[in-house]
């Protein structure tokens, strides 16, 4: 499946949500059909809670059981705390929808050791996956769906400009050491997300224009984390509001 990059701009933030949980769905459904699971990998932050809500309340007779929820990045942080995205994604979906618990995949971002949550959560994607460890470097997870936010600087998931991780190219999940917040953020790495059937950007409102503009408009020496997701062999999809994508040359 050559690679596509299609932009989609709803009307308003309400409408965008209702057009990614569709999206979201029918994804789910054409994976389900093909192999009997929809591996996806959620993204934090706060653009995709309405989501996530609105999959809690449309779809909560949907076959949850055949999806498998991983998150693209972690704070590190336990999953009690207001900066956790499992907590936002446990309060906002997990709570209101019948999931087997043993279809949901955490970071255990309560380790101390971000090194060693990040370790853990690679063995998790291996296993899920049944990617052999370590001595098969370049064998990498096909998510069906791994859902992606913009962040001010142009960041995606927690790959930060100017951060180590952006350079990795084995590893699956890293511990990104993020200087503007003295802290360590887990982080799913660029060739997991390349390998992704499907990815989604969702972005919403005014004070997202100017970076979607330099992200689907700007050359940028180096490019920003976001122009460098870029599916080796699947369908790259941006969903906005109409506010995200003022800027952008229509
Ligand atoms: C996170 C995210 C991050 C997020 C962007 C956008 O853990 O914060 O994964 O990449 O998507 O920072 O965040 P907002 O949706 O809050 O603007």
């Amino acid at each position: 499946m050559p690679s596509t990059r299609s932009i989609e701009v709803l009307a308003s933030a309400p409408d965008l949500f209702h057009a990614a949980a569709e999206e979201f769905v029918r994804a789910a459904r054409t994976a389900i059909g093909a192999q009997g699971r929809f591996a996806v990998a959620l993204s934090g932050g706060s653009t995709p809670k309405a989501l996530y809500s609105l999959l809690a309340t449309n779809y909560a007779d949907f076959v949850w059981n055949r999806v498998f929820l991983f998150f693209g990045d972690e704070r590190h942080v336990p999953p009690t705390d207001a900066d956790s995205n499992y907590r936002m994604v446990n309060e906002s979906l997990l709570t209101k929808i019948q999931i087997p618990a043993e279809n949901v995949f955490r970071v255990q971002a309560e380790n101390p050791d971000a090194a060693a949550a990040a370790s853990e959560y690679e063995a998790q994607l291996r296993r899920f996956f049944e990617l052999r460890s370590g001595d098969r470097p370049g064998e990498f997870p096909r998510f069906d769906l791994i859902l992606l936010g913009l962040g001010p600087d142009g960041h995606t998931a927690s790959l930060f400009p100017d951060s180590p991780a952006l350079d990795e190219q084995s590893r699956l999940v890293v511990a990104n050491w993020v200087a503007k917040f003295n802290a360590h953020r887990i982080t799913f790495t660029f060739p997991v997300l390349n390998r992704a059937a499907e990815i989604i950007f969702l972005a919403s409102g005014a004070d997202k224009a100017d970076m979607v503009r330099q992200v689907l408009e700007g050359k940028n020496t180096p490019p920003l984390p976001s122009q460098r997701v870029q599916p080796s062999d699947g369908k790259l999809l941006w969903m906005l509001d109409e506010a995200a994508a003022a800027k952008l040359t229509r």
